[in-house]
């Protein structure tokens, strides 16, 4: 497919060019008569033609000799200054971007060696099936060179042979297969650092392909269709850190990296691997980086957790990925790798290497105690969905953990012992699981939790948390989607908790959740849940909330100052509650609220003087009520302007078309809006409306002027008065500004 959308781009540039001779040819006669200037260091090849493959407005240059071109077609028709040419002070790099490539490369007749000679980078889009790349005869200071997505299917020849600066070469997305022979060149060694092949159809990779490569520090060739590697192509690459393998076929290393003595990072998801050893893959411990997820490993063999601590810098981080397999468990670590932990502990004074591992989708149902002994310092371990009952491991292996993930297992219980020394966790996923309470003493001696995740488990009731206290900026915890119907945080326990979400749960009696004791509870979600009714005295929730959510339960009836003591609270969210109305007293007390949400509910009168507490609200949605009007009157003397959104209920016309022209003409700070508007002749701005029996007024109604009003009225003059003033001052300022300083000055 790529190859038909490059065609037809051709034949449009191919026609944009023929427009381009006769306009440049055109352009050159008024150029000579009007002396146009032309910069400098672009001399004008004699054929007109030239330019316009490398159009100069193309031309960027940063600095001095570094220059950014871009040319359709072929590279003709520029050349470098002088100072950039010849032995300079400058570093000469051009940039060149050749689009739309021709293929004639080998035409000696077209080509124009101004500048070829001087290209430091060279990246060519072009369809390509088979090519010498000619072009590359040329460019000898060449250094790096893209051939990205070209339709490449065979190089012949060996292009690359005189390229003696070349360091990154990409050959990436192109449909390869055979490279032998392709990768020689003139001088040695040579300086290539960076290879990359990715998403070709490279089969086979002869032993010698990559022999004169002794440079190579990158060598990319994932998503091919290598299978076999027992030519041992690496054989040379002694410099080699970085090899990408994934994304292959491959069943068996066989050892074919064994000779890559610095090799750092090896990517082999997504091949067929099912073994690997110590003798197929000798280096292991030198690796940072071993990807091996997405294979068809069944077994975890204890060499595949030893690291060499020698060949770490400071501050390395081992990452070992094994998800994706069907590895069934994971063994004690041999006191053969055991002893070289300690061995390295002793020798790595302050040297920082800590280790990363994800198991992650694999069929694990048993970790032995020593599974982990032999990892230098534990960090991230990535247990999830696996098929764990229960985890009981060494807990002086898990010391330095800071995120563990065990979601989505089977587990039914918490070994207090294997918790308990885990001092640095922070993120701790237990979701998805089947733990019905938090056991005694397991997170006795951590203080640094920031996510506890236990949705999705079965807990009905807990009488404790057993989380003393959360991290210095606080904690969050999920215990959503359990079967929760009461929970108390006892005095002493979870300070500096946050946040707490307890959505879809059994909570029909709110009084039976008791977080009094919790004065850093901000957020606290009760949503999803089937409480009936709120009173003062059944909210058992610290005075600290800021948000409170109880949308989607059954709430009938909020009793006369329930919210009294939440003077912080700013968002209120009951929608989807059984509410008909709102009483005197229902939100007193709630002096910093600024979002209310009683969407979903079956209002029908909404008087604002049972809002007159709520000083500070300025978002109230009351959609998909039923309600006919509401009475603002006690809101026209409101702090804020007040946005109400009104989708879905029932309001007239008139009422309607009175809120808004008293928003807009400054009388009220209510301002009526939808969140989905219409258009149509019962709409007013957008908002739907119902007519009523005598035809709409759109002008709206003629309005008694009340006291407020006229309060307003006369403050909103003086403020029109004052702006005038300023704005007259403004004017004058720019047209006569000494007379407006000296009538300034003398003032
Ligand atoms: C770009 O090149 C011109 C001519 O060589 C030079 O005069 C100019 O200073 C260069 N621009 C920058 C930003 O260096
Ligand atoms: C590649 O390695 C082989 C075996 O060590 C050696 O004989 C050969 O000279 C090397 N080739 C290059 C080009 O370095
Ligand atoms: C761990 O493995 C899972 C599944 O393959 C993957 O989604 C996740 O990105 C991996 N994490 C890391 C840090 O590699
Ligand atoms: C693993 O190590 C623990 C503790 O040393 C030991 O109790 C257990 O039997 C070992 N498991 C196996 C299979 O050797
Ligand atoms: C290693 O890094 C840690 C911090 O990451 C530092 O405290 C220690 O001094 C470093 N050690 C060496 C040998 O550089
Ligand atoms: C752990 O693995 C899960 C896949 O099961 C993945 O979604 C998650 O991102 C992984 N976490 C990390 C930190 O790698
Ligand atoms: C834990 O793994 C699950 C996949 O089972 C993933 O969805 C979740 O995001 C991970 N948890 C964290 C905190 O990374
Ligand atoms: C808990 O985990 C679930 C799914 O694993 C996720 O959707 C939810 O956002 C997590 N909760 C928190 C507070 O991170
Ligand atoms: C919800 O809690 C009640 C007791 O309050 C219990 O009878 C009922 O079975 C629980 N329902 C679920 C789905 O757990
Ligand atoms: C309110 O409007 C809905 C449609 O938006 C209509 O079905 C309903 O009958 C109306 N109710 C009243 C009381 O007018």
């Amino acid at each position: 497919m790529c190859c038909n959308v490059s065609r037809i781009l051709r034949r449009r540039c191919r026609s944009v060019r023929r427009f381009c001779i006769v306009a440049i040819i055109r352009l050159q006669n008024q150029t000579i008569m009007r002396h146009f200037h032309i910069p400098l260091f672009i001399l004008i090849a004699t054929t007109a033609l030239c330019s316009c493959y490398c159009p100069p407005d193309k031309v960027r240059n940063h600095t001095r000799c570094a220059y950014r071109i871009l040319c359709y077609g072929n590279i003709r028709g520029l050349s470098l200054p002088d100072q950039c040419r010849e032995a300079t002070n400058y570093p000469v790099t051009v940039d060149v971007t050749l689009t739309d490539a021709q293929e004639d490369f080998d035409d000696e007749n077209l080509i124009d060696e101004g500048l070829l000679n001087y290209i430091t980078t060279l990246k060519i889009s072009a369809q390509w099936p088979t090519t010498k790349l000619a072009i590359l005869t040329y460019t000898t200071r060449l250094q790096n060179l893209y051939l990205v997505n070209n339709c490449i299917e065979k190089i012949s020849g060996n292009p690359f042979y005189y390229l003696s600066r070349l360091e990154n070469l990409y050959l990436a997305h192109n449909k390869l297969t055979d490279i032998e022979f392709l990768f020689q060149f003139q001088s040695y060694p040579n300086r290539l650092r960076k290879l990359s092949l990715a998403f070709n159809e490279i089969e086979d990779i002869p032993g010698d392909a990559f022999d004169e490569l002794s440079s190579l520090v990158e060598l990319d060739l994932s998503y091919n269709k290598i299978s076999d590697l027992t030519e041992e192509p690496f054989y040379n690459l002694t410099k080699l850190e970085i090899l990408r393998l994934n994304n292959n076929q491959i069943k068996d290393l066989n050892g074919a990296v064994n000779g890559l003595p610095i090799l750092k990072q090896l990517f082999l998801r997504g091949n067929q691997i099912h073994n690997i050893d110590e003798e197929s893959l000798k280096i292991i411990k030198h690796l940072e980086t071993f990807d091996l997820s997405k294979n068809d490993l069944e077994q975890v063999k204890p060499v595949m957790f030893s690291r060499h601590w020698e060949h770490f810098a400071n501050a390395s981080i081992c990452r070992i990925i094994l998800s994706e397999n069907q590895i069934v468990s994971v063994p004690n670590a041999t006191s053969n790798e055991i002893s070289s932990r300690f061995v390295r502990q002793s020798h790595m004074h302050n040297v920082d290497v800590s280790t990363d591992l994800n198991l992650s989708v694999n069929s694990i149902t048993d970790i032995q105690y020593n599974a982990f002994q032999s990892l230098i310092k534990l960090v991230n371990l990535n247990l999830s969905k696996n098929k764990l009952i229960n985890f009981v491991v060494n807990p002086n292996d898990l010391i330095y953990v800071k995120y563990l993930n065990l979601s989505g297992n089977f587990i039914m219980q918490l070994y207090s012992e294997t918790f308990s020394s885990m001092n640095n966790l922070q993120n701790l996923d237990l979701s998805g699981n089947q733990l019905d309470f938090i056991p005694d003493m397991a997170f006795n001696n951590n203080y640094n939790l920031k996510y506890v995740n236990m949705t999705y488990n079965d807990i009905e009731k807990l009488d404790a948390i057993h989380i003393n206290m959360f991290h210095p900026n606080g904690g969050a915890m999920d215990l959503s989607n359990n079967h929760l119907y009461k929970l108390t945080i006892p005095y002493g326990e979870g300070l500096r908790l946050y946040s707490l979400i307890l959505h879809s749960n059994n909570i029909s009696d709110i009084s039976l959740i008791d977080l009094s004791h919790q004065s850093e509870l901000q957020s606290l979600d009760f949503s999803r849940n089937s409480i009936e009714e709120l009173h003062a005295s059944s909210l058992l929730l610290p005075a600290s909330l800021e948000s409170l959510d109880l949308t989607r339960n059954r709430i009938q009836r909020i009793g006369p100052s329930t919210f009294v003591k939440f003077s912080r609270l700013r968002t209120l969210r009951l929608s989807v509650n059984y509410l008909t109305e709102i009483e005197y007293g229902m939100f007193q007390g709630l002096s910093s609220l600024k979002n209310l949400d009683l969407s979903y509910n079956r209002i029908k009168v909404l008087e604002s003087k049972f809002f007159l507490d709520l000083k500070c609200l300025q978002h109230l949605s009351v959609r998909s009520n039923g309600i006919d009007v509401i009475d603002f009157k006690s809101w026209y003397g409101h702090k804020f302007n007040m946005q109400v959104i009104v989708d879905n209920n029932n309001f007239t016309c008139e009422w309607l078309s009175g809120a808004l022209s008293d928003f807009n003409n400054g009388y009220s700070r209510v301002k009526p809006a939808v969140l989905v508007g219409v258009t149509g002749r019962h709409s007013l701005e957008g908002i739907p409306c119902e007519a009523g029996e005598t035809e709409m007024l759109v002008e709206g109604p003629e309005y008694v002027v009340t006291d407020e009003r006229l309060l307003v009225t006369s403050q909103k003059i003086l403020e029109a008065v004052r702006e005038q003033n300023f704005y007259l001052r403004k004017f004058m300022w720019k047209l006569f500004p000494e007379e407006v300083n000296r009538i300034v000055t003398q003032q």
